[in-house]
C-alpha cells in the first residue's frame, strides 16, 4: 500500500514541445530557462524531500507575461506548479512530474506606500525581509515575520496564508491583505488589488486566495496593511520547569502586558540541544525544560520597560519562570530570537525531518508531544516541540537518520487522529501541499472539501494550476 503522501501517478497533461518552448522564449526573451543545472534548486523543496522533474523555468516580469503564459499552457493543457522563494514546508511548491515551474523571482517592484494609511502595494516576488527593510526605512513594518524571511515572497506568504511570528499581534493575512491581483488559471486577471480597509461589496472574492497554495491562481500582487514601527522592542528569554507553568505565565502576561505583547513562542530542551549541537548557538540562561520567548512592541520605552519589569517580577517571585535574560539591544534582540528562529534549520542538521505543524487548543498542545515521545520510544532520532503558544500553534518534529518508511508509518496517522480526536487542525500555517493533502479529512468534513472541488473546477477546468497539491486524490 503506498504511502498517503506518495505522489499519484502522472495525470494527463501535454509534454513540452519545441513549439511551446519557442513560444515561452519569445514572450520571455532570455527567461524561459531549461538548462538542468540551473533548475535543480527550482526543483527540490527546502526540506530536500520533494523532488520534481520539472525541465522548463518561466521567469516573468509582469502581470501581463504571466497572463499570456497561463492562457497558453491552459489552451495546451500544460501543468503549471507556482513558486515564489522556495521555502515551503509541505512540499507544494515543486513539480511533482514535469509541470512548468512559473517562478515570480523576477516580479520584485513595490508599486506604491502609502504613509499615512500604512497601505503597501508591490508585486508578488518581494522577499518579505525587502519589503521589511523598505518599510523600517519609512516608520513602518511587515504585519507578519517568519524565519524564511531572507527568501520567501511576499505571493508565497499570501498563498500559503503563512502565519510566523507576529500573528499574535497583528492577525492573519485574512486581516491585513487588503486586495490582491490574480491571474486566473485561463489567463484572465482578477484585480481585487483594493488598497481599502473596508469594502463589503458583494463576496470578498481575495479571501479565496490566501492559503490556496497556487492551485486556484497565480497571485501577481498584493495589497497589506503594515503597522507603524514600535518606537521600543524588548525581547525576554525565560526558562520553565513545566509546561503549565509555560501556560500560567503566557496568561500572567497577556493580563500583565495587554497591548505591547507582539509575540509569545516556546520551545523545549530539545529544540535546546539541537541548536547547541548543530548551530553551536550557546543557551543564554541555565538549562531548563522549557524555554519562553516574549516581545513587547510598544511606543513608550519607560512605559514598556516598567510593565515588563512589573511582569518579570511577579513571574520570577511566583516562581512561574526560573531564570530569564532581556534585551532591548538590537544585536541582542536577534541573538534571542535566533534561538527560537532557527530550529528549522538546526532540525535539517539532526537528519531527515517529519514536520507537523497543528493548532490545538492552546492547553493541549504539548501533551501531542508527550505522548509521541512515548508513542515511537527509541524509534525516532528527536522528537521537539516548539511554536506559536500565542496562537495554539505547536510543531512537533521528528528525525531520523535516514528517511525511515516504517517510522513514517508510526507516527501517520497516529498524529493526525491524535489531533482531529482534540477538535485541531493539522495544518495550522503550512498549507497542505503535496504531503499532507490526503489527510485533509482529519480538519475538514467531507462537505467542504466537495465545495472546495467545486470551486477547483470553476477556477481551473483543466486543472492546470498545482496538481497534485491541497486536494485529496480522491474527493469523496
Ligand atoms: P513557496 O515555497 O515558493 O511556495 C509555497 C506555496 O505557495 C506553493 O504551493 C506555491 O505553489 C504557492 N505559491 C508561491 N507563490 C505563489 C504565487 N505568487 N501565486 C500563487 N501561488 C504561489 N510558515 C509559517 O506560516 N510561519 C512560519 O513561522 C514559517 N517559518 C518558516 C521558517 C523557515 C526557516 C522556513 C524554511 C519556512 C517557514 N515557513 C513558515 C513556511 C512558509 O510557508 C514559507 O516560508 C512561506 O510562506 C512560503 O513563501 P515562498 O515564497 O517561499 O513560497
Ligand atoms: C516556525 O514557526 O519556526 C516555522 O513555522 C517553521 C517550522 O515549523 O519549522
Ligand atoms: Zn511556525
Amino acid at each position: 500500500k503506498p504511502s498517503p503522501d506518495a505522489a499519484p501517478g502522472r495525470m494527463a497533461f501535454s509534454r513540452i514541445t519545441q513549439e511551446d518552448l519557442a513560444f515561452f522564449r519569445k514572450i520571455l526573451p532570455g527567461r524561459a530557462v531549461t538548462d538542468p543545472d540551473l533548475l535543480e534548486s527550482n526543483n527540490v523543496d527546502w526540506l530536500k524531500t520533494v523532488r520534481g522533474s520539472g525541465e522548463v523555468l518561466l521567469r516573468p516580469q509582469t502581470t501581463e507575461e504571466v497572463s499570456q503564459i497561463l492562457k497558453y499552457c491552459n489552451s495546451r493543457n500544460l501543468a503549471v506548479n507556482p513558486q515564489g522563494g522556495n521555502t515551503g514546508l509541505v512540499g507544494g511548491s515543486v513539480p511533482v512530474y514535469d509541470e512548468i515551474i512559473l517562478s515570480t523571482a523576477l516580479m520584485n517592484k513595490i508599486q506604491a506606500f502609502d504613509s499615512i494609511s500604512g497601505i503597501l502595494t508591490c508585486q508578488a516576488g518581494c522577499v518579505l525581509e525587502d519589503l521589511s527593510h523598505y518599510l523600517e526605512e519609512r516608520d513602518h513594518i511587515m504585519p507578519l515575520d517568519l524565519g524564511a524571511k531572507g527568501s520567501c515572497h511576499i505571493g508565497g506568504n499570501v498563498a500559503t496564508n503563512a502565519g510566523g511570528l507576529r500573528l499574535l499581534r497583528y492577525g492573519s493575512l485574512h486581516g491585513t491583505v487588503l486586495g490582491l491581483e490574480v491571474v486566473l488559471a485561463d489567463g484572465r486577471v482578477l484585480d481585487c488589488l483594493a488598497t481599502l480597509r473596508k469594502d463589503n461589496t458583494g463576496y470578498d472574492l481575495k479571501q479565496l486566495f490566501i492559503g490556496s497554495e497556487g492551485t486556484l491562481g497565480v497571485i501577481t500582487a498584493v495589497s497589506i496593511l503594515c503597522p507603524c514601527k514600535p518606537k521600543s522592542v524588548n525581547v525576554v528569554f525565560l526558562g520553565c520547569e513545566t509546561f503549565e507553568q509555560l501556560l500560567k505565565t503566557f496568561q500572567l502576561c497577556r493580563g500583565m502586558l495587554g497591548e505591547i505583547l507582539s509575540a509569545y513562542e516556546f520551545l523545549d530542551t530539545e529544540c535546546m540541544r539541537l541548536l547547541n549541537t548543530h548551530l553551536k548557538l550557546p543557551n543564554p540562561i541555565s538549562d531548563s525544560p522549557f524555554y519562553i520567548v516574549i516581545e513587547t512592541s510598544g511606543s513608550d520605552p519607560a512605559h514598556d520597560e516598567e510593565k515588563l519589569h512589573n511582569f518579570l517580577d511577579t513571574a520570577m517571585t511566583s516562581s512561574l519562570v526560573t531564570d530569564g535574560t532581556v534585551a532591548t539591544e538590537e544585536s541582542k534582540i536577534k541573538a534571542l530570537w535566533s534561538m527560537r528562529e532557527r530550529i528549522t534549520e538546526a532540525l535539517t542538521h539532526d537528519g531527515y525531518t517529519y514536520k507537523y505543524d497543528i493548532s490545538l487548543p492552546v492547553e493541549r498542545i504539548y501533551q501531542l508531544v508527550a505522548d509521541m515521545r512515548e508513542h515511537l520510544g527509541e524509534r525516532a532520532k528527536s522528537v521537539v516541540g516548539y511554536g506559536h503558544v500565542g496562537d495554539g500553534n505547536l510543531h512537533l518534529n521528528i528525525t531520523s537518520a535516514a528517511k525511515d518508511p516504517a517510522l513514517l508509518v508510526a507516527i501517520e496517522p497516529f498524529v493526525y487522529e491524535w489531533t482531529a480526536r482534540s477538535r485541531g487542525s493539522i495544518s495550522a500555517e503550512h498549507g497542505l501541499g503535496l504531503k499532507k493533502r490526503n489527510y485533509i479529512y482529519y480538519s475538514k468534513s467531507s462537505q467542504a472539501v466537495a465545495l472546495m472541488g467545486d470551486i477547483k473546477t470553476m477556477l481551473d477546468p483543466k486543472g492546470i494550476l498545482n496538481p497534485y497539491k491541497t486536494l485529496p486524490d480522491n474527493l469523496k
